[in-house]
């Protein structure tokens, strides 16, 4: 069943000529990869401080790399549905365009964006736990695996209690500032600071959409809310737009 869009919602974004648009793990919901709140979410299943956490990797890498893998191993069944087919249409249709992204499954990239910044990190690249440095080749005898330099590798995710890449949070953060527009997609809004991105923009006079199956913190501060699957909801937007 299709959602019924505003026509004053295309309006809007018709006259927006800079766009940004912000995703958390409701984009890839469809796409059959568990979100981390929610009924089937993550979290119910597994306590972040065990898992996403430095301290956690110190205590047990080797359970924390496990974990790791099992989630590579369901991204990389995954394909990209029509919500992130729908956003890299999306980047063809604006002059000034930047996706921003809380997710680490890649999945906005394997639809064909380019413009986009990874907050929270990519599942799929390692970085050595001592020094940080990315590493493409491991010594894979051990598990985790290990760098050159005989530290363990971890991924190149941002776990609870550490620091966002500053480049990709700079990049976010300045073009929240300068955006006409920004579509807030599949995010339950609570983590920051990506969560703070919506209320940057909206104090810089930015028009706010939200698409979510359900309210959240940002729905407060939205101008639209489009209730219901992304995957729906945003190939629809792209078609009207495309009229
Ligand atoms: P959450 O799991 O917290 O929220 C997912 C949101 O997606 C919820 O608001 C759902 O209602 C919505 N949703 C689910 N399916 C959807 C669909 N088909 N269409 C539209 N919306 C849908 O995920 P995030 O907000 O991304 O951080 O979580 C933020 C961060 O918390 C993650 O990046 C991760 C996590 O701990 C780190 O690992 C650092």
């Amino acid at each position: 069943m299709s959602v019924r869009i505003e026509s004053s919602i295309i309006a809007q974004l018709q006259r927006s000529s800079s766009l940004s648009v912000l995703t958390g793990a409701g984009v890839s919901a469809e796409s059959d990869i568990p979100t981390f709140r929610g009924a089937d979410g993550l979290w119910r299943t597994y306590r972040a401080v065990d898992l996403a956490t430095p301290e956690a990797f110190d205590r047990n890498p080797k359970l924390v790399w496990e974990w790791y893998e099992y989630r590579r191993h369901l991204i990389e069944k995954a394909s990209p549905n029509p919500a992130h087919i729908a956003i890299a249409e999306l980047e063809k249709l604006f002059r000034d365009f930047l996706l921003i992204t809380q997710n680490v499954d890649g999945l906005h990239s394997r639809a064909g964006s380019e413009k986009l910044v990874e907050l929270h990190g990519n599942i799929f690249r390692n970085r050595c736990s001592r020094d940080g440095r990315l590493v493409g080749k491991a010594r894979e005898n051990d598990v985790p695996p290990r760098c050159e330099c005989g530290a363990y590798l971890r991924p190149d995710v941002v776990w609870f209690g550490e620091s966002l890449p500053p480049h990709a949070l700079e990049k976010a953060f300045e073009f929240a500032t300068r955006c006409d527009a920004m579509i807030v997609v599949g995010t339950s809004g609570i983590v920051h600071p990506a969560a703070s991105l919506p209320a940057v923009a909206k104090q810089h006079k930015a028009w706010i959409l939200e698409v979510n199956l359900e309210a959240t913190p940002i729905t407060g501060l939205a101008d639209d809310s489009i209730f219901g699957k992304a995957g729906e909801i945003l190939p629809q937007i792209v078609a009207m737009l495309m009229v």
